[in-house]
């Protein structure tokens, strides 16, 4: 069934677990989401990009959206990194039930009056809202302290956003980064800056966690051993997971695990039948490493048996 994002985030952060969101491009990957979500129980987010929707079209998003509601668990269908307020508009009017605003790349000031006017908007006709604050830029081992205080979540400034933006839940930059590359295997999530926000915030208050991947070694290591070109990837560690979500993360974003299971398996298929040219022995095969991935993601949440 068809939920907004806030419905899904305010019962899991008062109830300490957390909820996928998991970005889809294609049909596999929105079966791969819903038959795993359907099969342990869990609620889910499907998050669809400016670029996946430039991708998929109007195609994509009808279909998301009459899965979804044939759905059996509640789903939201969320845009993630809307980029301008027509982007925001177009994914309200296509039905989506969640936004993403990102300003983070603008002066605080902008990024306020700008998803204070989205917000306005999506809660107009009932979508939540999610914007970000500070940048997601991956914060490399020899940068200055100062420098990096100044790329990632300020928690005081965290705190004035959601008071003058009204938003419903919030991205926070607490060092990770999106794409597979990420910390060089060491843990470096900012945990006490988490903690100081999701204080400031209140018990209550659902915060999101975006380049969130796992990159799991074994499926790196298939990767490669199928002919796969990758370098030194490395994702964000289970426990580092949990223990944030432990600390006020509700929402976790998750892409580059599906990418990953989805090619790795391709390749694995295409190495071992060199004759197969039906599609359908392709990306089922691929579909179906990828459900794996996002069962094993629900079970880390803890977001299983609570739809
Ligand atoms: O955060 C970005 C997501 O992984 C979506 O990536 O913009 O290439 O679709 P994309
Ligand atoms: P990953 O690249 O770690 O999967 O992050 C995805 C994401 O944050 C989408 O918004
Ligand atoms: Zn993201």
């Amino acid at each position: 069934m068809l939920v907004t994002g806030l419905e899904i985030l305010a019962k899991a952060r008062k109830e300490g677990y957390g909820v996928g969101a998991f970005n889809t491009n294609n049909m596999e990957i929105t079966q791969a989401i819903l038959e795993a979500a359907e099969a342990k129980r869990s609620p889910v987010i499907i998050a669809l990009s400016e670029g996946a929707l430039k991708y998929g079209g109007r195609a994509l998003t009808k279909m998301v959206h009459e899965l979804a509601r044939d759905a059996s668990v509640p789903v939201a269908i969320h845009l993630d990194h809307g980029h301008s307020y027509e982007s925001v508009l177009r994914a309200l009017y296509a039905g989506f039930t969640s936004v993403m605003i990102d300003k983070s790349g603008e002066p605080f000031d902008v990024n306020v009056a700008e998803t204070k006017r989205v917000a306005e908007a999506a809660h107009a006709v009932g979508a939540s809202v999610e914007a970000e604050l500070g940048r997601l830029a991956g914060v490399e081992e020899h940068v200055a302290v100062d420098e990096k205080d100044a790329l990632l979540t300020n928690p005081r400034e965290a705190q004035i956003f959601v008071e003058r933006t009204g938003i419903d839940f919030l991205a926070v930059a607490i060092g990770t980064s999106h794409g597979p590359y990420k910390g060089k295997g060491k843990p470096f999530i900012d945990h006490a800056r988490l903690v100081e926000i999701a204080k400031l915030l209140g018990p209550d208050y659902p915060l999101v966690l975006h380049g969130a991947s796992g990159v799991p070694q074994e499926l790196v290591q298939r990767f490669r051993a199928a002919g796969g070109e990758i370098g030194d990837a490395h994702g964000i560690a289970p426990e580092d997971i949990q223990k944030a979500i432990s600390e006020g993360i509700a929402k976790i974003n998750t892409d580059t695990d599906l990418r990953l299971a989805f090619t790795t398996r391709v390749r694995e298929v295409l190495n071992a039948e060199p004759a197969v040219f039906d599609p359908r022995k392709i990306l089922g095969p691929a579909r179906e490493e990828m459900r794996k991935v996002v069962e094993a993601r629900i079970d880390l949440f803890g977001s299983a048996g609570k739809a």
